[in-house]
């Protein structure tokens, strides 16, 4: 079998597969205020669609796919979609990213169709806080999405956090005590300047430093740690904490070498960078596989060795959009 590899030698191993744009929330650093046009239904890929995709990818040595939206529990076949792309031939690891907020109702099923892992956002531990930052958001609806899910013995459970200057980075500590108890990642995200979150981000971003001098000051003691998962964290451990903590810094750190992720957005284009206006309609090529080859292939061609934003946090002020998609539209 031919593997995945770009023009800088990376090996690509890993999708991450949007199977919608749709969101029940419109998170302030994700989606504007008066929230965006869905894609018409017929421009979303199909289950069969999606499923063929995953099989033609696991030819070429894909093994891991992350599920991700907008909110991927919108779509009334997720579980389905999960159970089939799990049978595929050498796809070795399924994950979703969610908000949570249909967890509790679809996390037995969704473990039973053979998830491995889930990532959940939960921005604040404030109810009224996470009203505002998902722009109307019930914080009780993913705490008990998330306490059912913890109960099903999943490989591995994420929370994501962005931190944003003056709304939740006083939380930072609250969210280190909780990896006292809970056998959880839980990982803060540098905010990154896509889509929406362009005209506030240089004022909003806090660096991941924070998070050690957090540590510091209130005595708690850390150590790297190996944790399994493919994606850009780095990751660490408090002592005598059953859970840690990951830090995914886009903007002060780079992790772009190591990047071994195609994206795939819920209307068919590959995108090959996060951070990079380049598609490829791959929609047209799924029943041909070598023209799917070919179009990959491209991409990988084309994929930049870096994102911009890597550079951006002392180097420059971005100002235009790197790509017209917002963040939930890819
Ligand atoms: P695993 O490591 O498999 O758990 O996945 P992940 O951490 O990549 O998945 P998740 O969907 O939870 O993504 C968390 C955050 O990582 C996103 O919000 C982004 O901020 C960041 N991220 C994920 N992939 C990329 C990428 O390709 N480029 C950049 N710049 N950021 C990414
Ligand atoms: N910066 C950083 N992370 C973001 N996410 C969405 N928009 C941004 C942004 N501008 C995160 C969400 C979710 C993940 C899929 O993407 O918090 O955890
Ligand atoms: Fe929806 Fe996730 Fe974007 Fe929030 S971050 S609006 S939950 S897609």
């Amino acid at each position: 079998m031919d593997k995945l590899y770009d023009q800088y030698d990376r090996l690509h191993d890993y999708v991450r597969l949007s199977i919608t744009d749709r969101c029940n929330l419109r998170c302030v650093y994700c989606m504007p205020k008066e929230g965006l046009p869905f894609f018409p239904t017929d421009e979303v890929l199909s289950q069969d669609e999606i499923v063929q995709l995953i099989e033609n990818f696991a030819e070429m040595g894909i093994s891991k796919v992350r599920i991700t939206g907008g909110e991927p529990l919108l779509r009334t076949d997720v579980v389905e979609i999960v159970r089939r792309i799990k049978a595929v031939d050498g796809i070795e690891d399924v994950s979703i990213t969610t908000n949570g907020l249909y967890l509790a109702k679809k996390a037995a099923a969704l473990k039973e169709a053979g998830l491995d892992r889930l990532n959940i956002s939960l921005d604040t531990f404030k109810a009224d806080r996470y009203k505002e930052i998902t722009r109307g958001g019930n914080i009780d609806q993913v705490l008990e999405g998330i306490s059912v899910a913890s109960k099903l013995n999943f490989k591995k459970i994420k929370l994501n956090i962005v931190l944003i200057k003056g709304q939740n980075d006083d939380e930072i500590l609250d969210f280190l005590n909780y990896t006292k108890e809970n056998n959880v990642n839980v990982r803060f995200i540098e905010f990154m300047p896509i889509g929406n979150s362009l005209k506030t981000w240089q004022k909003e971003y806090v660096g991941l430093k924070s998070v050690f001098d957090i540590c510091e000051q209130n005595n708690l003691e850390y150590e790297p740690i190996e944790l399994r998962g493919n994606g850009p964290s780095d990751n660490y451990q408090i002592k005598g904490h059953v859970g840690s903590f990951g830090l995914i810094h886009p903007i002060s750190a780079k992790f772009c070498e190591n990047c071994n992720r195609l994206r795939i957005t819920a209307d068919g284009y590959i995108k090959a960078c996060l951070y990079w206006n380049e598609e490829i309609d791959i929609r047209s090529a799924i029943p041909d596989k070598v023209e799917f080859r070919r179009k990959i292939q491209k991409a990988l061609d084309n994929k930049p060795l870096n994102h911009e934003m890597a550079m951006s946090e002392t180097d420059r002020i971005i100002d235009k959009a790197p790509t017209w998609r917002h963040m939930s539209q890819i």
